[in-house]
């Protein structure tokens, strides 16, 4: 998708291997085009190297990309951390956590390792590992290209960028970029200050943002849905659209994430980012060409459309929540407030829904309801474009209020699809109508599971193209929005919470906030 035509590698084709369909529903595939591109020979760094994320994502997703061969042959993975160890031990724990996981092909994985690395070191002296990467480059080939992956808890990124610069392994017009997990910064100073050490010691095009929900399937086809087709645009707007809502709704507690959550949040986990990026994918006005640039550009202009919230107005636009025990599909689980490392008396937001509007000619008037949450009934990620009620109905006895609105639906997650709700007559003597869904899923079209959001994003990273990561004015437009919301809070303090069951879809005031505009969250 968005792969910019300029990168050394792309090329546009007629896909001579097109993907395995089965077809439960009729598909057919006129055309494919296709952007290709292999990554060019690097070395890839990921700094936190015995944390999670690496352990989750990082390596997983790196070593699948290999398994495809979309890896170059001239690579190597040089993890890094605090925690003691070596290349055989480290080599060890992902052998035995993929085969845990499933993987049978040893022969695969075997060849993967022989690229994989391990030393240990602090993250303020980042410099020990100039020798061992001048070693490595030399023995895989990799032409001296380097890619750093910060993915350390973020009170250590500004040291350990810093050790990288003092020791010349970074640094403008160098053959070296950095990636950088969420969150870049904690509030709007933090995230400038972040902002500036970055941009001290690195161009804007050596640095990559990383924000996976851009890698994720649905996201990108939001675009092609949009633009590759000539019959939505024309009723994307606030002529035909009653209003949007988008929903990250989790059934997962903050699983042993406390020392992150308890200084996080849900607004700035979640809103700053993820939901602010669904959103303007969504709202965003066509760009002219689908590079790096453009895209960006158009998504910036609705996050800087947005109807600003003064304070009076905060609770009125802002909910805030935080779960109290309840049960998960039946199994009983504990509060926010007693889990472990978390303050007994906490008052972090575990749950945010919002009203929001973008002030332009597209939208109007349209309100966008944003809601997120952790330990939420279910675990669905979606965006719902609710178009306005037929304005007459034909049939007297049936008042036009009473047919269902159509309902566009991007489904992320559980399962990634399309579908489209709309009326229509059930068999039979008489008028009755039922409400029908056109779904596309596509797991049950595309026999091929989609492309890990993160295996997505290494990649994009390692081609040059950023297109699908997080530049810093957005960054910093979307911080100064959060920045607010967060201030406007810290003067009223909830006094309410737990004010959500486990289990439940949140705050009787999430409900409150939609339902007062003759609206309903979708179930
Ligand atoms: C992460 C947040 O960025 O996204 C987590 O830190 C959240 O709190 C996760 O659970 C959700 O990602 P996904 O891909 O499971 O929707």
């Amino acid at each position: 998708m968005p792969a910019d035509a300029g990168l050394p590698n792309a090329k546009l084709t007629d896909q001579q291997d097109p993907p395995q369909i089965s077809a439960p529903v009729k598909v057919t595939l006129h055309q494919l085009f296709c952007m290709e591109a292999t990554a060019a020979p690097c070395g890839i760094v990921i700094i936190g190297a015995s944390g999670d994320l690496a352990h989750r994502k990082l390596l997983p997703g790196l070593y699948h990309l290999y398994k495809v061969k979309l890896l170059p042959k001239e690579f190597f993975i040089l993890g890094a951390a605090r925690s003691p160890g070596d290349d055989a031990g480290f080599r060890d724990q992902i052998e035995a956590a993929f085969k845990e996981k499933g993987e049978t092909d040893g022969a695969t994985l075997r060849g993967f390792l022989e690229h994989v690395y391990y030393r240990s070191v602090q993250y303020a002296q980042l410099g020990t590992l100039e020798s061992p990467l001048k070693e490595f480059a030399l023995k895989h080939a990799t032409q001296g290209k380097l890619l750093f992956h910060i993915a350390t808890p973020p009170e250590v990124y500004e040291s350990a960028i810093a050790s990288l610069s003092q020791a010349g392994l970074i640094g403008k017009g160098k053959n070296a970029a950095v990636i950088i997990e969420k969150p870049f910064g904690y509030d709007l100073d933090s995230a400038r200050r972040l902002n500036r050490l970055l941009l001290a010691n690195l161009d804007e095009s050596q640095i990559y943002r990383i924000d996976h929900y851009l890698g994720k399937e649905t996201v990108q086809n939001i675009l092609m849905f949009r633009f590759a087709n000539s019959i939505f645009e024309p009723v994307w707007n606030r002529r035909y659209i009653d209003h949007v809502q988008i929903t990250a709704a989790e059934s997962i507690g903050i699983e042993h994430r406390a020392g992150f959550y308890e200084k996080a949040g849900n607004l700035r986990d979640v809103f700053q980012n993820h939901m602010f990026q669904l959103l303007s994918t969504v709202a965003m006005e066509p760009p002219v060409v689908l590079d790096q640039d453009q895209y960006r550009n158009e998504k910036l202009k609705v996050i800087r459309s947005l109807r600003p919230i003064p304070a009076e107005k905060l609770n009125e636009m802002v909910v805030r929540g935080q779960y109290g025990s309840g049960a998960i599909d039946g199994t009983p689980v504990a509060a926010y407030r007693q889990e472990e490392g978390v303050n007994p008396a906490s008052t972090t937001e575990t749950f945010v829904a919002m009203k929001l509007f973008i002030d332009n000619w597209r939208w109007e008037g349209v309100p966008f309801y944003l809601r997120s949450g952790k330990r939420l009934a279910r675990g669905v990620t979606e965006i719902a474009i609710q178009f306005k009620q037929v304005p007459h109905s034909m049939i007297p006895a049936f008042p036009a209020d009473q047919f269902s609105p159509n309902v566009l639906t991007f489904r992320l997650q559980p399962q990634e699809g399309i579908s489209l709700s709309f009326e229509a007559k059930q068999p039979g003597t008489k008028f009755c109508m039922t409400t029908l869904d056109m779904a596309f899923n596509y797991k049950d079209v595309f026999r091929k599971s989609s492309m890990e959001a993160y295996e997505r994003l290494l990649l994009d990273a390692m081609q040059g193209d950023q297109t699908l990561f997080v530049r810093e004015d957005m960054n910093d437009l979307s911080w100064a929005f959060m920045t607010t919301i967060l201030k406007g809070w810290e003067q009223s303090p909830p006094g309410n919470f737990p004010n959500y069951a486990a289990g439940s879809w949140g705050p009787r005031e999430a409900q409150a906030l939609i339902e007062k505009d003759g609206r309903a969250w979708r179930k």
